[in-house]
């Protein structure tokens, strides 16, 4: 038995998770992974191949061949798709605009649930999401649930957008597009977007990402002291 714990965050689009995820698992020495760009990488397949995904018998075809890795480029992590660099194309609104489409196929999500739990199998990792808490880590010793108001979440999407050089995007067409995938992530049959019965949630609106971090790294040691004192009662 390990005292690493596996951390889950779960919440709305565009409040910081993977920001927070990745910080979390820098200073605890834990892998990270972003499970939506594994969602994301999965709709680029269909769209370039301009495959359905609302017929199952296109998608039970399909999902053999999308093999979706990552590996360090220059210090980060980026998301491959059968081989190719897709970091960048994934993050674009091409990619957002029907991401919430393809992540509500049930056959879509089973596949990559059963990679995210393969992945997390040894603990030591922080998975961000939509369903980390409910589903894919029913039993993470960390479940954390992010909020915040729109309009920081819509400011925070455009910078990180403009960051990245794309600039041909307007502040209107950013919120519609978090409003709407929060819409269909919440809803879908599969797996909706909750927060998690003992899920520990973070409003951070008005937090700084600092603030935010020692929020989550105080709780993470508080949840690691608390296995490792299970294991040297049980061992
Ligand atoms: O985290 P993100 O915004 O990059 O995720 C993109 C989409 O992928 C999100 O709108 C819904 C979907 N998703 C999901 O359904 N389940 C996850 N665990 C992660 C993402």
């Amino acid at each position: 038995m390990t005292a690493k714990i596996t951390i889950a965050i779960d919440g709305y689009a565009a409040c910081g998770k993977s920001t927070l995820a990745k910080a979390l698992a820098k200073e605890l020495g834990y892998i990270y992974v972003d499970s939506g760009a594994m969602y994301r990488a999965t709709t680029l397949y269909f769209l370039n191949n301009q495959l359905s995904w609302d017929d199952a018998e296109t998608v039970r075809q399909a999902l053999p061949n999308i093999h979706i890795e990552f590996a360090k480029v220059g210090g980060k992590t980026h998301t491959f798709l059968n081989g190719q660099d897709v970091e960048e194309e994934i993050r674009t609104m091409r990619i957002s605009n029907q991401v919430s489409y393809v992540s509500a196929v049930s056959a879509v999500r089973k596949m990559l649930v059963r990679r995210q739990q393969e992945m997390g199998a040894m603990k030591g990792l922080a998975m961000d999401g939509r369903d980390i808490g409910t589903v894919v880590f029913k039993d993470a010793e960390l479940k954390l649930f992010m909020t915040a108001s729109i309009e920081a979440r819509t400011q925070r999407r455009l910078e990180e957008l403009q960051a990245k050089g794309i600039f041909e995007v307007d502040i209107t067409e950013v919120e519609r597009n978090l409003l709407e995938r929060d819409r269909i992530d919440s809803s879908r049959d599969d797996s909706p977007l909750t927060q998690a019965k003992d899920a520990v949630i973070i409003d951070n609106t008005n937090l700084s990402p600092e603030e935010q971090f020692n929020m989550a790294l105080e709780l993470a040691r508080t949840r690691i002291a608390a296995k490792i004192k299970r294991l040297e009662l049980i061992g």
